[in-house]
């Protein structure tokens, strides 16, 4: 239970602030009359994040506050939003405190905010009764999932929730950054010094354009083709779906090709490639092998393929995870760039255009408890992964060979995820 002072400012809204703050710290409520709330509410638990070159945050200085506005409590750990610009007091003149360890936050907190999928270490601090908020991408890592089952906590995932076009809100806006981010770095690792072909993606007058392909037309896709379109590449996008087919065909109007993906056109069009960008996605599941190792003998000898579907397990045979420290990698004089995180680079952009997405979501739950959240929309239930110890998301399952449990039925036996639930 947890009491806090909640004003009202000059325009009648209601402005939270925690007991240790002046008016001014709080922003200066000049003529506000205080009265006192009391709350049983949630606790919201933002360790740092620890993966390798991870510097996103998953709540901002603006999200902190929503959440203390309403009456929840919010715990940062300490630093963990100095990556993305933000610092410990952004986070406690917004109502938050600050903890010194991830131990103390999990500890703290019900609901656990994160980026990127739990490491082993964060693993280990879960427990029953918590709800953890975050991206898994469970289908490709065995070890994740058993941890996750072990831990009894109830595990919903950003990137299988749906809006109400079946379409991924919460993957997008990353999806949009590393798209972009496949066709800059691209074209960067282009260069012979760093084991490129040593071809320029936009070329000059009286030099052809380097040739890009680019495998799946979604959100990666798109804002890949954007970027290398704007380089000057010669683009060429390849979906399996006729109808997305047409609405990038639309989108560019005729600024690149568009082709069926089949294996035949895929072997056509890589032999003329510098830069392949993998961004196929069957959502939740472990990503289709499209390009083969085979395939890599008749490509050129420092072509590179940026497999950004790498955190789904990778849509090239030969993939495996990178870090942006060591991004690289050769297969058969075939440069291969496989970071699973790579929004992570540039997070003064990435964690506001993930908070954007993903506060709302994070206000319901913690808002209505997970169970009331989740049960009243099928869309959000979709997200859920996880819960008492069952997956509940079918690709997951099956990628894994366990059975998948009725994501409704599993939260009801889930251990007394949060108050409201
Ligand atoms: N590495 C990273 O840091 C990072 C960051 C964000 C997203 N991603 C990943 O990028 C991938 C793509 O995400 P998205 O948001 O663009 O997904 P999306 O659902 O918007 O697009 C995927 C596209 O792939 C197409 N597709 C499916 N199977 C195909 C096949 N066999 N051949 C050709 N096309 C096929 C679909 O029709 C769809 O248009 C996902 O795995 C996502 O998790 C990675």
């Amino acid at each position: 239970m947890i009491r806090k002072s909640v004003s009202s400012n000059s325009t009648g809204s209601e402005v939270s602030q925690p007991d240790s703050l002046s008016l001014c710290e709080a922003g200066g409520l000049l003529g506000a009359s205080t009265t006192e709330r009391e709350e049983n509410d949630v606790k919201i638990g933002v360790p740092t994040e620890v993966k390798t070159d991870e510097h996103r945050v998953a709540l901002t200085p603006a999200g902190a506050r929503e959440l203390t506005d309403r009456g929840h409590d919010v715990v940062v750990q300490r630093g963990a939003g100095a990556g993305s610009g933000f610092a410990d007091h952004d986070y406690v003149s917004q109502g938050a405190t600050v903890a010194p360890d991830a131990a103390s936050v999990f500890a703290e907190a019900e609901l656990i905010v994160k980026v990127k999928e739990p490491q082993p270490p964060e693993v280990a601090l879960l427990r029953p009764g918590h709800v953890l908020f975050a991206y898994l991408h469970l289908a490709p890592d065995p070890q994740l999932t058993r941890g996750l089952l072990e831990s009894g906590a109830t595990c919903v995932a950003f990137e299988t929730v749906e809006d109400a076009r079946g379409r991924l809100p919460l993957l997008a806006p990353m999806s949009e950054v590393a798209g972009k981010i496949a066709a800059q770095a691209g074209a960067f690792m282009l260069a012979k010094p760093l084991g490129g072909r040593g071809v320029l993606l936009g070329g000059v007058p009286g030099v052809p354009p380097g040739k890009v392909i680019v495998i799946g037309g979604g959100v990666v896709g798109t804002n890949a083709a954007t970027v290398a379109l704007g380089l000057g590449a010669d683009v060429t996008i390849l979906d399996r779906s006729l109808d997305r087919l047409r609405e990038l065909d639309a989108l560019f109007a005729g600024r690149c090709r568009t082709v069926f993906a089949s294996a035949l056109t895929l072997e056509e069009l890589l032999p003329a490639a510098d830069l392949v960008i993998g961004a196929v996605l069957v959502t939740g599941a472990r990503a289709p092998h499209v390009i083969k190792r085979d395939h890599l003998a008749a490509m050129k000898p420092g072509a590179l393929i940026v497999d950004v579907s790498i955190d789904q397990g990778g849509c090239v045979e030969t993939s495996r995870p990178t870090t942006h420290s060591e991004p690289t990698y050769d297969v058969d004089g075939v440069t291969h760039y496989c970071v699973a995180n790579m929004p992570g680079a540039l997070p003064i952009t990435s964690t506001r255009a993930l908070a954007n997405a993903t506060l709302p979501y994070l206000l319901r739950l913690a808002d209505e408890g997970v169970g009331r959240a989740l049960a009243t929309d099928p869309r959000f239930l979709a997200g859920l992964n996880v819960a008492g110890g069952r997956v509940t998301y079918e690709p997951v399952a099956h990628a894994q060979g366990l059975e998948c449990a009725d994501p409704a039925a599993a939260l009801e036996g889930a251990v007394a995820p949060m108050p409201g639930s």
